[in-house]
């Protein structure tokens, strides 16, 4: 992928698009597999170069990996069950916060030694939202500064046993997701307790696996509990559309007049299909399918006459992925839209209020920054100001937000640091090809 990228207008399009494999999915397939005993096969996992770093991971780790990654293809994992390698050394996360909170669980669960490096992004992202549960847990791990920053040094150490209640200090389905995969190695019963609900993806794929969870509701809070040391076995299974990357197709259709796309087999189930109900409150025109699959379905999105939205509370932990791409449509809505509550935004892949902040600028978008969000006095039906340069900032969904945007525009728009976008979809400027 070329590392700057010219953007045109568009005049409307109308497209069939299919955005990769669930990311959130494709990584705790491939984890869960590896410590599976037998041999799993997952179809559509997501081929983007964060899954990747998930993959060498647990090669390393002793697990067998191969067949293909992408839409209709088929990965194979022999699982390394009893016997995972317990030294790695080196393990490279990449731009993968997902693939360094969720292994790092893992590892200290399975009593492995490494250290998990990243880029310089993902190097500034904090680590002790793990490190402190997974310490509570008995693990021994440790990264630079109070923050815990990676290189994060994992020793092996043995996890207490008995029952234990761990609450995070975060809302992040990376975090309860890491607990769960640490207790995998607990010699007793282990409860997430969550006052805001996150992606369920890891107490929803276990059961898969063979592992028994249980999911229940204590006061005003959530939990999710299981028993360790029980056997995984293999499991075959469909990694469905990513509701987060179709969701830059489906503004793209949303913000572009006369505009209709079309997509198959989207994940929609436990939140993820949040962006959708934001694109209808929007006033874009919406129409979900469910298929056999629960949660799962055809998609088709138009555009509209966009009105503005304000998003805060419990729906931003949904929809946090979906803020850059859903500020674009507000940029085009005619009013004035607002986030709020949404500090995460600052320790993603790179601080994204600023970073959609600096892009609204760029368009000619007028923008207030808060410490928490941003606010979006949308241009209505006129179009976004084109002709200037976005940095993505090692920031995929910048990079692709500002992508879309760019067809809102009155002119050509240059993104650079574009190679950011093999992270989460590789094949983007293929689909983004087909909205003319
Ligand atoms: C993810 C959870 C989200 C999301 C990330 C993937 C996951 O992070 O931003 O892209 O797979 O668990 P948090 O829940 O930590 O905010």
């Amino acid at each position: 992928m070329a590392d700057i990228f010219e953007v045109q207008p568009c005049d409307g399009f109308e497209a069939s698009l299919i955005p990769p494999g669930d990311k959130s999915i494709s990584h705790r397939v491939l984890l869960l597999g590896a410590i599976a005993n037998g041999i799993s096969h997952f179809e559509g996992v997501s081929s983007g170069f964060d899954v990747a770093c998930t993959r060498r991971a647990v090669e390393a780790l002793g697990a067998t990996v191969s067949g293909a990654t992408g839409p209709g293809e088929t990965l194979v994992v022999q699982g390394v069950a009893e016997s995972p390698r317990l030294t790695l050394g080196q393990v490279e996360c990449g731009n993968s916060g997902t693939s360094m909170r969720l292994l790092a669980g893992l590892l200290v669960g399975q009593g492995v030694e490494a250290v998990l490096t990243g880029d310089e992004s993902l190097s500034r992202r904090p680590m002790d939202r793990v490190v402190v549960p997974l310490t509570e847990m008995g693990a021994s791990l440790s990264g630079e500064g109070e923050q815990h920053l990676a290189p994060l040094r994992l020793r092996s150490s043995k996890l207490h046993s008995g029952d234990l209640s761990v609450i995070p200090q975060v809302a992040s389905a990376q975090v309860k997701g890491a607990i769960l995969l640490a207790a995998l190695g607990v010699d007793g019963v282990t409860k997430v307790v969550e006052s805001t609900p996150t992606r369920p993806h890891t107490e929803e794929l276990l059961p898969s696996f063979g592992c028994a969870v249980e999911v229940g509701v204590e006061g005003a809070n959530n939990y999710v509990s299981l028993r360790g040391k029980q056997k995984l076995h293999a499991a075959d299974l469909a990694v469905p559309v990513d509701p987060s990357q179709v969701a830059f197709m489906a503004v793209a259709a949303a913000i572009c007049p006369g505009s209709v796309a079309r997509f198959q087999n989207v994940y929609f189930g436990s939140g993820r299909g949040e962006v959708f109900e934001v694109l209808r409150e929007i006033g874009a025109r919406v129409d979900i399918r469910e298929g056999a699959q629960p949660g799962v379905g055809d998609i088709e999105v138009a555009a509209g006459e966009l009105l503005p939205v304000s998003l805060a509370g419990g729906r931003i932990a949904s929809l946090i992925d979906e803020l850059p791409i859903l500020a674009v449509a507000m940029a085009c809505a005619d009013g004035v839209s607002e986030v709020r509550q949404a500090t995460e935004l600052r320790v993603k892949e790179s601080d994204r209020i600023s970073s959609i902040v600096r892009m609204m600028q760029s368009f000619g978008v007028p923008v207030r920054e808060f410490d928490d969000g941003f606010q979006i006095d949308g241009r209505g039906g006129r179009r976004l100001i084109g002709g200037g340069t976005i940095h993505a900032n090692g920031d995929h969904r910048i990079a692709m937000s500002a992508a879309i945007a760019g067809l809102r525009a009155d002119r050509g728009t240059t993104i650079t640091g574009w190679a950011a976008v093999a992270t989460s979809y590789v094949t983007f400027d293929h689909d983004l090809a087909q909205c003319r």
